[in-house]
């Protein structure tokens, strides 16, 4: 037999369906809840609030579980590859070898920017953050391909996916390029995509760049553990956008803006920036661990603590592996992994971080391989954003086929009253 909830207000019963997911997760659907009782619910930050069923990706925070289309993201990260994964979000299936070699090929059809674009980047300075430069570069590839996809024509969709991963990967190292005062990089079509972006990163014309498949592998699986994570800030934003049938470039500019901020992709960049500060400060680290406890100091541990994962973030345990191999591997010695390494100790020590959950998340290690990958600071929310993008194109491809409404969320309104309009002399 189906659950129902029955709520009461105002001396009234009112009874709601329940809906269970897959994983037994459950919601109680107030679809009607307005209709029939006239009020509404109030969630701000959405931490109760499902705002959609979705078939992509399953976390649960308490038990530290994330999976793909159902596959576990331990298995993904250490037996696949970032296109496969790309493949498995955006289609739902893990891809046959042919499936994903002529997916590949599909994408270097679209990997060329158009030329004009260049002009775009050379109207920004070079001091701009790449993730400014991302979003307004990914928004004026609409204007370079004005034809809005129709996602119930099976053939437009799918060049519209291949187009936009095989673009946004070629603008998101021009961001990079532009404020190095390098010249522009083109896509080699004889290369795998992942060794693509070393290339494009960082090939000069002056010589032979040789790709490091250290390098390579490890971003590889950075791309993989950054691929989805379910109905996060950016990824709402992208559904949120796209649901008013905006177009998939604009919809995921509008998710590199909400990427970009400290308390979401951001954070790898604040991390390592963190972690500068406490080491040229002396490298005392107990003196930060108050710091981030005092109420009255807005300063918080970057890297620490997450919305959903209140037991330990999946991601950052295999980063964390991933993290020890590569820097062995490079042979890199570097002070500022000895102060995160006492950090994180610290803090899983501290009763204020245990009383709260608060554990190290995938941004507090991600940020020390970039590093250690050489990859500049300011370009790692630009990275997090080329390891999402399957999964906002999922979520979008998902939204729009699932034929979802606009997104309309409702206030409670606070202000004042009706007042008498109040002329200028007599203010
Ligand atoms: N350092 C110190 N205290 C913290 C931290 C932190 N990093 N994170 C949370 N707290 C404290 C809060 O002050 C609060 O304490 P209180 O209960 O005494 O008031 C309590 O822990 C709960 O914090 P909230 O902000 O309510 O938790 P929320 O779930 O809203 O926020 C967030 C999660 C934004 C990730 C937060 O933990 C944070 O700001 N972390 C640092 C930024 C960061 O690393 N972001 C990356 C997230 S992962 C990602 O986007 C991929």
């Amino acid at each position: 037999m189906s659950k129902t909830a029955i709520l009461e207000l105002d001396g009234k019963k009112y009874e709601f369906p329940v809906f269970v997911g897959t994983e037994n997760e459950v919601a109680i659907d107030i679809n009607k809840l307005r209709d029939v009782s006239g009020a509404i619910t109030l969630d701000p930050g959405y931490k109760n609030s499902g705002a959609c069923k979705s078939e992509i990706t399953f976390l649960d925070g308490e038990e530290g579980i994330l999976r793909y289309r159902g596959y576990a993201i331990e298995d993904l990260a250490e037996k696949a590859n970032f296109l496969e994964v790309t493949y498995l979000l955006i289609f739902g299936e893990l891809p046959k070898k042919s499936d994903l070699e002529r997916f590949e090929t599909d994408i270097r059809k679209y990997t060329l920017v158009n030329e004009e674009m260049k002009n775009i980047i050379d109207g920004f300075p070079k001091t701009a953050h790449p993730m400014g430069v991302l979003a307004a570069l990914t928004s004026a590839l609409t204007a370079f391909n004005p034809k809005s996809v129709n996602p119930e024509n099976e053939k437009d969709l799918y060049e519209a996916i291949c187009k936009t991963i095989g673009k946004f990967l070629v603008i998101a190292t021009w961001t990079y390029r532009k404020s190095m005062g390098y010249p522009l990089n083109y896509y080699d079509n004889t290369k795998g995509y992942v060794d693509n972006f070393m290339n494009l990163m960082f090939s000069l014309p002056t010589g032979p760049y040789k790709i490091d498949p250290v390098v390579v592998n490890a971003l590889d699986k950075l791309f993989i553990l950054h691929a989805d994570h379910e109905q996060n800030c950016s990824t709402s934003t992208v559904r949120m956008v796209g649901s008013s049938h905006a177009g998939l470039f604009a919809s995921i500019s509008a998710g590199v803006s909400a990427l970009w901020g400290p308390l979401h992709g951001g954070a790898n960049q604040a991390v390592l920036e963190m972690l500068d500060e406490i080491n040229k400060s002396g490298g005392d680290v107990e003196k930060f661990i108050l710091k981030a406890k005092d109420k009255n100091d807005p300063f918080r541990l970057m890297g620490f603590g997450h919305r959903v994962y209140k037991n330990f973030d999946p991601r950052a345990k295999i980063i964390k592996k991933a993290a020890d191999e590569v820097l062995t591997a490079l042979g890199v010695e570097d002070p500022l992994l000895d102060i995160a390494m006492k950090l994180e100790q610290a803090a899983l020590n501290d009763e204020y971080f245990k009383a709260r959950s608060l554990y190290p998340n995938v941004d507090f290690y991600s940020g020390i391989i970039y590093r250690a990958l050489g990859i500049p600071t300011d370009m790692f929310t630009v990275m997090f954003a080329i390891g999402r993008l399957p999964g906002w194109i999922a979520q979008w491809k998902e939204m729009r086929l699932n034929k979802e409404p606009i997104g309309r969320p409702r206030q409670v309104y606070t202000g004042s009253p009706l007042r008498d309009f109040v002329d200028m002399d007599k203010r």
